[in-house]
């Protein structure tokens, strides 16, 4: 049976690389986002083969801080699927320029809501769907991915706030392992280090200030990059578990 995957945050960075390389791993991917017209590209350049493993896509646009929404989002993409998808990507999520003091009071709540409150539901929904559902041959019951940070590990005064999103998040993540594992389900922390993305201009970083900070750091990160990763820890045989994993470019010292 073919493996199926839904990946939120889909329409652009890591999540759009995410879903193609899925694609290529040879998983039917549902993707989901608020852009449309971005999901609808990514559709036709999945069913065009574009990811090498060609194969079937379906979008389904929605609001990720939503809880409702993604309720919708798992309940049409089991319907897709055939069963609960084999793969849950909660990747949707927003950074925040600026440490406790400086970041913009303003926009807290909606990234608490989006990083933390509305992941962590994705993942408690999605993992309970995957407990209750026969065990696969050769895939499981299934792999919950979050992505996290590595400055939800080290945190960093230039995203203050934001950092403690990725912590919150990654403790769900390990509290929810331990809950799941011994049902077969995995619930993997992939925290990244700096991935040239949209990421920057939403969370309002200062570009130049940006790029000088990160010169030092040489080459950054590609959404491609974190992909691989992540494809490669759902490509792991269902006894093993790659929980937590960090990625940064190699010359990123800090954080
Ligand atoms: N880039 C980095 O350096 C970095 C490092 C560590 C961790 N991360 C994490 O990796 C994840 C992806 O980041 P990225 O670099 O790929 O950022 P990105 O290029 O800005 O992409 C973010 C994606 O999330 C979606 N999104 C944002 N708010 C949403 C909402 N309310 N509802 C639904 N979708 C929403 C966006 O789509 P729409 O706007 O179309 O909704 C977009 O597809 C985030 O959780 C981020 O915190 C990024």
């Amino acid at each position: 049976m073919t493996p199926t995957a839904l990946i939120t945050g889909a329409s652009a960075g890591i999540g759009r690389a995410t879903a193609l390389e899925l694609a290529r791993l040879g998983y039917r991917v549902v993707v989901s986002a608020r852009r449309d017209e971005r999901l609808a590209e990514l559709v036709a350049e999945i069913e065009a083969g574009a990811g090498a493993g060609g194969g079937a896509a379906l979008a389904l646009p929605a609001d990720a801080s939503d809880t409702a929404a993604l309720d919708r989002v798992l309940a049409d993409a089991t319907d897709w699927c055939g069963g609960p998808p084999d793969v849950v990507v909660a990747n949707a999520g927003h950074g925040l320029a600026g440490g406790v003091l400086s970041s913009d009071r303003a926009r807290w709540e909606h990234m608490i809501q989006l990083n933390f409150l509305a992941t962590t539901h994705l993942m408690r929904v999605a993992a309970q769907a995957m407990a209750g559902r026969d065990e696969r041959p050769g895939v499981g019951r299934g792999d919950v991915v979050v992505l996290g940070s590595c400055v939800g590990v080290n945190v960093s005064p230039f995203s203050g706030m934001y950092g403690a999103t990725k912590f919150a998040v990654g403790a769900a993540a390990e509290a929810l392992r331990r809950e799941v594992g011994g049902h077969g389900v995995r619930v993997t922390n992939v925290r990244p280090g700096i991935v040239i993305s949209e990421f920057q201009d939403v969370a309002g970083y200062d570009a130049e200030n940006f790029g000088k900070a990160i010169e030092k750091f040489g080459q950054p990160l590609q959404p491609d990059d974190v992909a691989r990763t992540i494809g490669f820890v759902v490509s792991q045989p269902p006894h093993v578990h790659v929980n937590e994993l960090t990625i940064r470019p190699v010359g990123q010292d800090y954080p």
